[in-house]
């Protein structure tokens, strides 16, 4: 199995601190935003990782993370030349998945819970796995629609959430997600949506949501990205 951040985007709503650099370079309390991503990934036991970037900042995660030898990881690197939302980021990293499975972690994703014993459950499964947290603003998210713990359906940033479920931004698919990919089109944010792609391995009858215990938090905005910092300072979280 294989892991890969998706690390790129404009960072607009962190502007102007996101004028000079990659959103995921900045820190959140005392590390650089990616370390939290990956170590998610380490912790799971990946060893073969794929960072997906612009290409406005990509030297700076080749500076700051190198070929991964420092964490004992085997690191590589892509680039996204437009941001086109995270399914098509996603899609960049077909060729370096070569059929394997693979683990995908958004860049600005912080969470407390080891994802190792899920990762073994999902090797043996056939099914894609997303994973849920529950939060007091479900409308910036993607938000679950749950009938008895399953997902019926999922909707990108309702204005009415039909649950206080998020879908967090790791998820855990075959390599089937690559062809969900090519069927996609752009949202009215002019995005490929992860959320269209987990709506589609729903409808295939293959898609399991985890609930996650620990914390949770993105990065995107100022309030979650203080948030972050917070959570990371209180709860002692031990980085990379
Ligand atoms: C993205 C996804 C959303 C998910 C969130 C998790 O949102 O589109 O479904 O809930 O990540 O961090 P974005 O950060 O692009 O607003």
């Amino acid at each position: 199995m294989k892991g890969v951040i998706l690390a790129g985007g404009t960072g607009s709503r962190l502007y102007p601190l996101t004028k000079v650099t990659n959103k995921h370079l900045l820190p959140v309390y005392d590390k650089p935003m990616i370390y939290y991503p990956l170590k998610t990934l380490i912790d799971a036991g990946i060893k073969d990782i794929l960072i997906v970037s612009g290409k406005e900042h990509a030297g700076g995660f080749l500076k700051l993370l190198g070929s991964g030898e420092e964490f004992n990881v085997r690191l590589t690197y892509e680039i996204q030349d437009k941001a086109g939302g995270i399914a098509q980021a996603l899609s960049l990293a077909e060729k370096f998945a070569d059929k394997e499975k693979i683990i995908v972690v958004l860049g600005d994703n912080i969470i407390e819970d080891s994802i190792k014993n899920y990762a073994e459950q999902f090797e043996k499964d056939d099914s894609a796995f997303i994973f849920l947290k529950e939060v007091d603003k479900p409308e910036r998210f993607g938000v679950a629609d749950l009938k008895e713990k399953k997902v019926v359906s999922i909707e990108e940033k309702p204005k009415k959430p039909k649950s206080n479920f998020a879908v967090t931004g790791i998820y855990m698919y075959s390599s089937e997600v690559f062809q969900i990919i090519k069927t996609l089109k752009p949202s009215g944010r002019n995005e490929l949506e992860i959320t269209d792609v987990n709506n589609a391995f729903i409808k295939k009858g293959k898609l399991k949501a985890n609930f996650l215990k620990g914390y949770w938090s993105d990065a995107g905005t100022f309030e979650s990205l203080f948030h972050a910092a917070q959570l990371v300072k209180n709860k002692n979280y031990n980085s990379l």
